[in-house]
């Protein structure tokens, strides 16, 4: 949800930047912009609407020399994606610019008043109201004008500043927005996050909210909001360069797909032995908490919520607990029961997204062990918690997510499997078959991803259907609706996904020789229950595609496609039978010419609610 970026020292900014907001497109691509300080001391700036390519086809490489500098990426909320409303903004001197994430809940009043005083905005957002509010604060001390400032807005920002009196500075300040500071030789950077200068430091600070930093080539400061000068740790990120980009690959979407073997062993390290004993280190600190749990809720949104929903059906199975998938965006607005014996576990891939955020707050404040599943170290999330489990996965920059998915399910079967084996509520032996099972999977999903060339196939052959419907039950019900999602979001298909059981309540009237159907029918307990779903799909001339498990000899009767996956307990096989709809997903998006890794109107995370 917007991307920002800025740096200082003594090389050329521009490309620097433009490098940087390249990493971080994944966030937002409503429009993109550059400030740089002219060698003869003057702002440039150069902004586009549209994706980054836009800005960069403009400059035709004739960026000028400089530093410092700041850059955008924008995921529009307040004005429409134009040049005008792109970031960066200036105040009525020209002299500052800066580049602003989140949204000023008091814009307008602060707009009233300076617009009043004789200030001249040429934009319809929020943002430029920061730009002309500092203008007023400052007195030749830019990070002492921008404190002055911050006190007087409300809501989320991650700034960037620099103004022509100040060759050698650049400030930063964040709330409830990421935001970290890059260390590097000689040079600082400002960043949404670590792949922006991966290239160039792995040295950061994760600043916390209300921390305004100062940014110099021979280190940062950083301030709280009332002025107290604070130090906060330098954290190594292990991340490589490499692991942020393509890799000869043609897509991020199709990267990360392929990286789910080496993700997966990833995030199992350290938490599951050769033995099969499952244990997560990180819930010990809590473990007296845990033990008096009653229920527990699993939030997320999008992607999340469907990794959510397998984690709770799992909690119920294996823990015996009450469990339920709530939804981020609703929970917080429609609570259910919160107390002291309530677990919430939120799971964010990136950490910041608003609607996942908000009810940890409320459930921390009603007593509730919070742990959360996140990706991102350090993230917002991170704050919110009791206990942190990372996924391991390294950075997810496709916009819809893949590898995230399937290690946020594996880290709540893992969690859930951490739980059993606390409370007593699965037999060792169970509990390990569960483990060594889960050891398996980095074998499984690469033998899994094997099966691309027979679904680029089917995808060619489906890719100019209109709708598309998806089944599952028990656990396979979440994986149709995250391989409905997936659909959508790549290709802009219209896919649904049902409980297979809920198809003749309804969903069934759809159905005709040009809506096909994807049913998760792989082996387990609810697999009859499932094939008699298909057999009414079929009884009504639906084409069927069906997701099955390898040596099933019934269920080409019905289907015309069978993707055969490996065997896998049922409980774990989601992580497994999500991967050919991810490939189904990202084939069709490729078969109609969509724009596979940002596609329209999303952002990776969304930082708003
Ligand atoms: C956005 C993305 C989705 C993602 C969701 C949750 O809406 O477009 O792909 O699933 O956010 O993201 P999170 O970072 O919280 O996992």
């Amino acid at each position: 949800m917007c991307g920002i970026v800025g740096y200082v020292g003594p090389r050329d900014a521009a490309p620097i930047l433009i490098e940087g907001l390249r990493r971080l497109e994944y966030r937002g691509y409503d429009s993109a912009g550059i400030a740089v300080l002219t060698d003869d001391g003057k702002v440039f700036i150069e902004k586009k609407a549209g994706k980054l390519n836009n800005l960069t086809d403009h400059l035709n490489g004739n960026a000028p020399a400089g530093h410092p500098g700041i850059g955008h990426t924008r995921w529009a909320t307040h004005g429409s994606p134009n040049d005008t409303n792109a970031h960066p903004h200036t105040d009525c001197t020209g002299k500052l610019a800066l580049i602003h994430n989140g949204i000023i809940e008091n814009y307008a009043e602060i707009k009233t008043r300076l617009v009043a005083e004789g200030h001249r905005f040429s934009s319809e957002t929020d943002t430029e109201v920061l730009a002309h509010l500092i203008e007023t604060k400052y007195r030749g001390d830019l990070v002492e004008a921008v404190r002055a400032a911050l006190n007087e807005v409300r809501g989320a920002y991650a700034i960037g500043v620099m103004h022509t009196e100040h060759r050698d500075r650049i400030v930063g300040a964040r709330m409830n927005v990421p935001l970290i500071v890059g260390l590097g030789d000689g040079e600082g950077f400002l960043a949404s996050d670590v792949p922006a200068i991966l290239e160039h430091t792995k040295n950061v600070v994760i600043l916390h909210e209300g921390d305004i930093a100062d940014v110099t080539p021979s280190g940062t400061r950083i301030l709280l909001l009332d002025g107290t000068e604070v130090q906060r740790d330098v954290t190594e990120i292990h991340w490589s360069i490499e692991a942020a980009e393509k890799g000869g690959f043609a897509h991020f979407t199709l990267k990360e797909i392929y990286e789910q073997p080496h993700a997966i062993q990833e995030c199992l390290r350290g938490r599951v032995d050769p033995g099969g004993n499952v244990s997560l280190p990180e819930l010990d600190a809590i473990a007296d908490r845990l033990a008096v749990i009653e229920r527990v809720y699993i939030v997320g949104c999008g992607t999340a919520s469907y990794a959510a929903h397998v984690g709770a059906y799992l909690i119920q199975d294996w823990v015996g607990l009450p469990a339920s998938m709530q939804v981020g965006s609703e929970m917080r607005y429609s609570p259910p029961p919160i107390d002291a014996k309530t677990l919430i576990i939120g799971v964010s891939q990136s950490g910041e997204t608003a609607d996942t955020l908000a009810p940890l707050k409320l459930a921390e404040e009603r007593g509730a062990t919070v742990v959360v599943v996140t990706n991102v170290v350090g993230s917002a999330i991170t704050r919110e918690a009791d206990a942190v489990c990372y996924l391991q996965a390294g950075p997810e920059i496709a916009v819809a997510s893949t590898k995230a998915f399937v290690t946020q399910v594996l880290v709540l079967e893992m969690i859930a499997l951490h739980l059993a084996r606390a409370r007593g509520t699965l037999s060792d032996n169970r509990l390990r078959t569960y483990g060594r099972a889960l050891r398996s999977l980095p074998r499984l999903a690469a033998e899994t991803l094997e099966l691309a060339p027979q679904i680029k196939k089917l995808a060619q052959r489906y890719a100019r259907v209109r709708d598309f419907i998806f089944i599952g039950r028990g656990v396979g019900f979440p994986i149709a609706m995250e391989g409905a999602l997936k659909l959508k979001e790549l290709s802009y298909v219209h896919a649904e996904g049902y409980a297979a059981g809920e198809l003749k309540h309804g969903p069934i009237a759809l159905l005709d020789p040009e809506t096909p159907l994807v049913a998760i029918a792989t082996a387990g307990a609810v697999y009859d229950k499932v094939v008699s779903n298909v057999a009414e799909a079929r009884a009504r001339s639906a084409p069927i595609i069906a997701i099955a498990t390898v040596g099933d000899d019934q269920i080409d009767h019905y289907a015309q496609d069978v993707i055969y996956v490996p065997e896998t307990p049922e409980p774990i096989s989601p992580v497994i039978t999500v991967l050919p709809l991810q490939l189904l997903a990202y084939e069709v998006a490729v078969a109609r010419g969509t724009d596979v890794d940002q596609p329209r109107n999303l952002a990776k995370s969304v930082t708003v609610e």
